[in-house]
């Protein structure tokens, strides 16, 4: 499959980004030869993965009037963008995106993308905080588990730009979520996340049988 550009995912943001997305599975065929490099022990889902992944990062580019280039991964797995630009990248089965802006436009942004309602109750202690799990058994029950998969996406999004920032490893007890409203199927809705660095506002959309979050850290 090939990656397009993504207006929905884009709309999350107030900045200026340009976004893409996959659904379906890449296809490391159309990846430069560099970044196919160092995979010859990796899974069959995992070369999959990264290649969507790198796909829509180099549609991405090319919305933002960025020609692609091998995006190598940093030592801490993170991509290394071209000089100027700043981006991330999520993939989940079947769905797939990635972000990129101009350095200015934000100094970090995260991008995650989750199976609705795929988190089992049984992590939901280790990934929710005792405020969380409360305000969670208060929601209905029917809504409970996409709540769940949300404030995870949530928190993997905001620890990705953060990370930009700061570079420090976070727990998800070291981050909490609030969420004030519930996304509707047409509709994206706010979501914050704050740790003891910084509070960020970002952004919470459905999409299809996914969730999409997203954060920027403002310049
Ligand atoms: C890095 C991490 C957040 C990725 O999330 P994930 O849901 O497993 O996977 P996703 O597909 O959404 O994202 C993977 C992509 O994130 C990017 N990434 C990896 N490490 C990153 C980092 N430290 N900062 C920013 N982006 C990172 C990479 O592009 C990676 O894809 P690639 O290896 O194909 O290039 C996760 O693996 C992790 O390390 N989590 C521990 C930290 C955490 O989540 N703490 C709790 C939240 S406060």
């Amino acid at each position: 499959m090939s990656a397009r550009g993504s207006p929905r995912i884009e709309a999350l943001f107030a900045q200026p980004v340009a976004a893409a997305e996959l659904l379906g599975e890449g296809d490391p065929q159309v990846l430069f030869n560099a970044e196919r490099g160092g995979q010859q022990r990796w899974a069959r889902k995992r070369v999959l993965e990264f290649a969507a992944g790198r796909q829509c990062a180099h549609e991405a580019l090319r919305r933002l009037g960025v020609a692609p280039v091998p995006l190598l991964a940093r030592p801490d797995r993170r991509p290394e963008w071209p000089p100027g630009i700043i981006g991330s990248i999520s993939h989940c089965r079947g769905f797939s995106t990635a972000v990129v802006a101009r350095t200015g436009v934000l100094r970090s942004l995260g991008v995650d993308v989750e199976r609705a309602g795929a988190v089992e109750p049984e992590l939901w202690p280790r990934i929710l905080t005792p405020t969380e799990q409360q305000w969670l058994q208060a929601q209905p029950a029917g809504a409970q588990r996409l709540l769940a998969s949300i404030v995870f996406s949530a928190k993997e999004s905001f620890y990705k730009c953060q990370y930009g920032v700061t570079e420090r490893f976070l727990e998800f007890g070291q981050a909490q979520a609030r969420l004030d409203e519930l996304p509707r199927d047409d509709a994206s809705c706010a979501v914050e996340v704050s740790s003891a660095d910084v509070t960020l506002a970002g952004r919470c959309l459905l999409v299809g049988d996914w969730v999409c979050t997203a954060f920027g850290w403002p310049a």
